[in-house]
């Protein structure tokens, strides 16, 4: 699938606190379509939105978000680490950004990042807030994109939503990124842009794949990534390719 050029990864987290509604909703009000986010798993089986394991950084908690209910995380302050101007900002589910982009259009690329150990039941988690989602909104399944660093997560999001297309999440792209995609029947590979290889890029654009770069904070680096055939770069910053290459 073609995403916009720009994916706001974990929102317009430069200006907001990452992975929360402000954060997404601030990406939408300045004119994106695309966002990225971490999709995790919390102790009573709710699918919600962080990106570490541990609490601390992004969050007035402690100790592993795996060990805490929804109830308990949603106690969490996720917004005053970033600014006193967010305190009160909460982890959302992805039920609630499900219905947001079912109401507002967004699209969203939802980055499975199961604790290692729990992949079968993040990707059950996942599949009751989507089921939810598809019953009770109009979310369209090309709003939708899967990636993942952890393969067993893509194939478990293959075989419960084979509709929703999936990419293959990695640092650098493998000499045999092509047959370990093969099986998993994915649309393109994401990969760290610090490890960029012209070579393998013209593989896979050659095999039709799209190719995605994170995490890309320079209008510069952008553009040479895009000369190369990347399809689309994760960005902080929303605004990032609207202003001449700094
Ligand atoms: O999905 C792209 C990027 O978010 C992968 O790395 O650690 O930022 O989730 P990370
Ligand atoms: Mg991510």
């Amino acid at each position: 699938m073609k995403t916009s050029p720009l994916i706001c990864h974990r929102g317009a987290s430069a200006l907001a606190p990452e992975n929360t509604m402000e954060a997404f909703e601030l990406a939408r009000q300045q004119g994106q379509h695309w966002l990225e986010m971490d999709v995790c798993m919390s102790a009573d089986g709710e699918a919600v939105i962080f990106h570490d394991d541990i609490l601390r950084r992004c969050t007035d908690g402690s100790g592993w978000l795996v060990n805490n209910s929804l109830a308990e995380l949603q106690q969490l302050d996720a917004g005053s680490w970033f600014s006193p101007q967010y305190a009160g900002a909460r982890i959302p589910t992805l039920i609630e950004v499900l219905e947001w982009a079912a109401i507002s259009g967004m699209c969203l690329n939802l980055e499975i990042k199961p604790v290692l150990g729990r992949e079968y039941e993040t990707a059950s988690a996942i599949s009751r807030a989507l089921e939810w989602a598809f019953e009770h909104t109009p979310l369209a399944t090309r709003q939708l994109l899967f990636s993942s660093f952890n393969p067993l997560s893509l194939a478990l999001a293959q075989q419960h939503h084979k509709d929703i297309e999936r990419a293959w999440l990695t640092d650098a792209i493998a000499a045999d990124a092509l047959e370990r995609i093969k099986p998993l029947e994915c649309e393109g590979l994401h990969f760290c842009a610090e490890l960029v290889d012209p070579a393998a890029i013209a593989k896979l654009k050659s095999s039709g794949l799209q190719v995605r770069c994170f995490t890309v904070n320079s209008a510069i680096q952008a553009q040479e990534l895009f000369e190369l055939g990347v399809d689309a770069i994760f960005s902080d910053f929303p605004t990032l390719l609207d202003h001449p290459a700094d």
